[in-house]
């Protein structure tokens, strides 16, 4: 990469006008101190193209990116693409890649990008029930609605607890299906002791601010279709192959090297950010240990895990409910959230879809319902997390005072 080039800066969401951008040279290694300075001081979100300044060609695929690829395989040794599009994005790619799929089976309980990259390649999701002590795609469930039309199903590695893959993948095999994984939380996760990024015919990581490794926005994908491989490659890149020759139809999904950046600034906190999340999670289990109807969706020691998220589930026992918890945690400026409720099947571009689809689903409702997930991180230390434990543990013990 040349040491010098231009970074255009357009504000997010806006159309870039000449008047709007500003040209400012800078180097690569001035890129990284801006990141950790941005990062420092809360910014998550900047929307940069990079152009070399003599060719006016995006500088991509050069030496920031291959170092980002070398960090990545790290944890995903089979990585072969990686670009500044969303996961949902990512999934939209692969489906064009393959326009055979028709009905693709996903649960219901996951985060709703996972049925919209279905839906708008013209691809029905089909929701399916998941296993309640794990929350991943209930793997008979996903057979009793595979049909005539079905064409593959996506299971999610959610919270990074690895899908029911041999189980996934026996029924694709039986059935013909594409098996694809959306491994939006699970980077730096393991499946009996081999690394999330190796299954079905491809993975995708998500690199959003929120995730436990973030560029901005951005992902990944994993696969060793090289065919697939090929042509993600190329729609990336609006279909190039070369200069003045497009082969493919493409969509605009390259890696900017301000994200780059961010995601290698990232790697030197990926075992810190781990320690913190293990320390968290260890905290609260302690914390709220004990307590009648509250559990934490535990992850398996022997598993590499990022930690990422921190899962109390509710069940009968517990004499509040989800709602009445949030509150109690909200009124104490604790941000406390629900997650992937109502469930997708229940989300308005799909419910008319499937109004009675619900029946089918009976764990999605009971997890959808009972789950609240707690902050962690590195910006929460013990004394924190146990502060939070005390409050839950009040508002659980305390139900009937009138506070709730
Ligand atoms: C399970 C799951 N899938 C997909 C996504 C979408 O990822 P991105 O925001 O990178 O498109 C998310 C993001 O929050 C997610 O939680």
């Amino acid at each position: 990469m040349s040491e010098n080039f231009i970074l255009n800066f357009t504000p997010t969401g806006m159309i870039p006008t000449k008047e709007m951008t500003t040209f400012v040279p800078v180097s690569v290694s001035e890129i990284v101190e801006d990141v950790h300075r941005a990062s420092e001081i809360g910014i998550t979100m900047v929307h940069l193209h990079a152009r070399d300044p003599i060719s006016e060609v995006p500088t991509y695929d050069k030496a920031i990116y291959a170092s980002i690829i070398e960090g990545i395989r790290k944890y995903a040794p089979e990585l072969v693409i990686c670009a500044s599009l969303s996961g949902r994005t990512f999934k939209e790619l692969l489906q064009r890649a393959d326009p055979l799929l028709l009905e693709v089976i996903i649960p219901s309980f996951t985060f709703i990008a996972t049925a919209h990259a279905l839906s708008w390649q013209g691809i029905t999701p089909v929701f399916a029930d998941i296993n309640p002590e794990t929350h991943t795609l209930d793997p008979e469930s996903a057979s009793r609605m595979i049909t005539p039309r079905t064409t593959g199903i996506i299971g999610v590695h959610l919270w990074g607890h690895p899908a029911s893959i041999n189980e996934l993948q026996a029924i694709a095999d039986e059935h013909n299906l594409h098996l694809m994984f959306d491994a939006a939380h699970a980077f730096g996760c393991s499946c009996k002791n081999e690394m999330i990024g190796k299954f079905g015919e491809c993975e995708v990581f998500s690199f959003h601010a929120t995730k436990f490794f973030n560029t901005f926005e951005g992902g990944a994908i994993v696969t060793n279709d090289d065919e697939l491989a090929e042509a993600m490659r190329l729609m990336r890149n609006f279909g190039f192959s070369g200069v003045d020759n497009v082969i493919y139809s493409g969509t605009n999904g390259k890696m900017t090297e301000v994200a780059a950046a961010m995601g290698l600034v990232n790697f030197d906190e990926i075992d810190n950010v781990i320690t913190c999340n293990r320390r968290n999670y260890y905290a609260y289990l302690e914390g709220l240990s004990g307590l009648a109807g509250v559990d934490i969706l535990p992850f398996n020691p022997d598993q590499r895990n990022n930690y990422q998220y921190i899962v109390v589930q509710l069940d009968d026992k517990c004499p509040v409910s989800r709602e009445q918890i949030i509150h109690v945690l909200h009124a104490e400026n604790i941000l406390a959230r629900k997650y992937f409720w109502p469930g997708c099947h229940n989300m308005k571009p799909y419910r008319d879809f499937f109004p009675n689809v619900g029946v089918l689903l009976p764990n999605t409702k009971k997890v959808a319902e009972k789950v609240v997930l707690l902050p962690t991180g590195t910006n929460m230390d013990t004394d924190a997390v146990n502060i939070v434990s005390k409050i839950i543990r009040l508002a659980v013990t305390q139900h009937a005072t009138k506070a709730l």
